[in-house]
């Protein structure tokens, strides 16, 4: 397995096309989860320079930090706070365009503006979250929703 990242051009579907068979190609062959978490943040934080990109782990009724890019976060959420702790509550994706109009949102940085957290599901039941940052106001549409829940679905 080659381990540099051949970074894409071009439009957020062909930088997903590229990515995404190269994040299969990191996670073959690999059963240590923390290690496919770590390389799965590495991947989307290069590709797409997000400001912060990262897992969060259900541990009993909470949501516990786990691999990440980016500046240092919020190491518990609890089920139904925040978008992460929605997502876990609601197992579905949220799409926050701007973070201050989300109720409850918890800002671990002032400088995130706009946020996408994707649930990770096992049979019926969510195990943890992929949550990405961006600085900028409406950074995340259904493209990253469909592309993402592609990738957290190889986990
Ligand atoms: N904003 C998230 C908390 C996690 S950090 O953004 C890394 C939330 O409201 O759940």
């Amino acid at each position: 397995m080659a381990e540099d990242l051949s970074i894409a051009k071009g439009t957020k579907t062909e930088q997903y096309e590229s990515l995404i068979p190269q994040i299969k190609g990191l996670l073959e062959g690999e059963d240590d989860l923390i290690a496919n978490l770590a390389n799965v943040t590495g991947a989307l934080k290069e590709q797409f320079g997000w400001f912060w990109v990262g897992f969060y782990l259900v541990k009993g009724e909470q949501l516990v930090l786990a691999p990440f890019q980016g500046p240092v976060a919020c190491t518990r959420i609890s089920k139904g706070r925040g978008v992460c702790g929605t997502s876990w509550a609601k197992a579905e994706t949220l799409i926050v365009p701007d973070v201050e109009k989300f109720p409850g949102h918890i800002a671990c940085s002032s400088l995130s503006k706009s946020e996408i957290v994707v649930p990770l599901i096992k049979d019926g039941i969510v195990w943890g979250v992929l949550d990405v940052d961006s600085e900028y106001l409406d950074s995340f549409d259904n493209v990253d929703q469909s592309n993402l829940e592609k990738i957290v679905s190889l986990l």
